[in-house]
């Protein structure tokens, strides 16, 4: 029964716009032949203003740090980039750090923390991707401090409060924790966890994963005062090349590889390129954009949380039909031969990412037998260290994840599923 879509779906004619914006949108770049990428979490759809933006700007030759026109422009391309993510983080105090990639950004910041601030163990989920994990625990074990892993809540898909908060006491060092699982989709209610694990610890560190959940929903530093919180460009309709992290004053603060002389909280190491600053941009000009379409607000951060917001809900109802089907087509739900992992009713709890298997079809097979439909989804198998604990946790062998995005339409969600259902039938005993 679907209950969202008319109201929240996009319009067909602003569809159509948001489509225009992204590359490759339904193209394969090799063979130009029509297909549907539904490896969004991998890796998004990207906007090709920011591609260009980051191309034009990578031609020029000149050094931000001068006193010629170019150079003035470039430093201003630079601050706004770094003013709009403070606009996607919601963050009106603290720093914004720009790193290679995101895994880099949790890996110096969890190791900054847990070497500088007082605490005996560490604390962090089994859902968390390794760069958070593996991060606490290397940390954990070099400084001799108690490693203490939150356990997954297979209905949600998710790690429920309480599992996170008794494992805090006095003596936590930090807590690092996921924002939504870019496995099973489940998005974890950071903003009762900051309050919960504070009231056992007020001064408490705390770091959070956000690449996957940031391009799906609204993050916001105020509502979670966390101490740094990341996402990564890429995955966030940009380009590839950066990952860019919040840090609350006191973390900025701690003993950073930065440049002496430099002001107090800039964490800028080095000559980044503008063109990454300048696609940072273009993400929050495009998501404002759609907001526009919906609201009479002129002010930047009231603009991007009503496009994420319309973000969200369009893929919710991509989401409940892909689940429940439409009346041409039926949902993964309802096809015999088809398994939805982690399948928690409560829609709003999830980003748009479904863990399905198919019977008698491992799950690299299945990969290559989407591929030659023309769609790309992704195998995530323990033998992967990519999926292994998060896999094992759930008590799972493996999974094809199906990940769109807020570009995608019906139709070609009702594709996917009849797709699915030919390949259910072609390997069906
Ligand atoms: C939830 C999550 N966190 C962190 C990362 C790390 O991103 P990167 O590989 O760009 O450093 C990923 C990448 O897949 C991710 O999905």
């Amino acid at each position: 029964m679907i209950k969202l879509t008319s109201e929240t779906l996009f319009s067909n004619e602003l569809l159509k716009e948001i489509r225009e914006r992204f590359a490759y949108i339904d193209i394969d770049p090799l063979t130009q032949k029509k297909r549907l990428f539904f490896d969004n979490a991998g890796g998004s759809f990207r906007l090709k203003s920011a591609n260009e933006k980051f191309a034009q700007l990578d031609l020029i030759p000149n050094c931000p740090m001068r006193d010629h026109e170019v150079s003035k422009y470039l430093t201003k391309v630079e601050q706004k980039g770094l003013n709009d993510a403070r606009v996607i983080f919601n963050a009106k105090n603290g720093s914004i750090a720009t790193y290679y990639t995101a895994s880099q950004a949790i890996f110096g910041i969890t190791g900054v923390i847990a070497e500088n601030v007082e605490g005996t163990n560490i604390v962090t989920t089994t859902l968390e991707h390794p760069s958070a994990f593996d991060a606490a625990k290397f940390y954990a074990d070099k400084l001799g401090k108690e490693f203490r892993v939150a356990q997954t809540n297979p209905v949600t898909g998710g790690v429920d409060v309480e599992e996170i908060t008794k494992l805090i006491d006095d003596n936590t060092c930090l807590l690092s924790v996921i924002y939504a699982s870019n496995i099973s989709g489940a998005i974890l209610d950071i903003e009762t966890i900051v309050k919960e694990a504070r009231k056992i610890k007020p001064d408490l560190y705390i770091v959070v994963d956000a690449v996957q959940h940031a391009p799906h929903g609204i993050i916001d530093i105020e509502k979670t005062p966390v101490d740094a919180m990341n996402f990564a460009p890429y995955k966030f309709f940009g380009v590839r090349g950066s990952g860019i992290a919040y840090l609350s004053d006191r973390a900025a603060k701690l003993p950073h590889h930065r440049l002496f002389g430099t002001d107090d909280g800039n964490l800028q190491l080095g000559s980044s390129a503008p063109g990454h600053f300048a696609s940072v941009s273009e993400i929050v000009d495009y998501v404002c954009w759609i907001g526009s379409n919906f609201s009479n607000e002129e002010d930047r951060r009231s603009l991007f949380e009503e496009g994420m917001k319309r973000i969200s809900l369009h893929e919710r109802s991509l989401l409940e039909i892909m689940l429940d089907g439409t009346d041409k087509v039926k949902g993964l739900r309802n096809i015999p031969g088809v398994t939805v992992h982690l399948d928690y009713d409560d829609l709003s709890k999830r980003d748009l990412i479904v863990a399905i298997s198919i019977d008698h079809l491992d799950f690299q097979e299945a990969v290559s037998q989407y591929e030659a439909e023309n769609v790309i989804v992704y195998d995530r198998v323990a033998s992967s260290i990519y999926s292994k604990r998060m896999l094992e946790s759930f008590r799972m062998e493996g999974a094809i994840r199906i990940s769109p995005l807020h570009c995608n339409r019906v139709d070609e969600i009702e594709e996917f599923l009849e797709i699915t259902q030919k390949i259910v039938d072609r390997n069906a005993k």
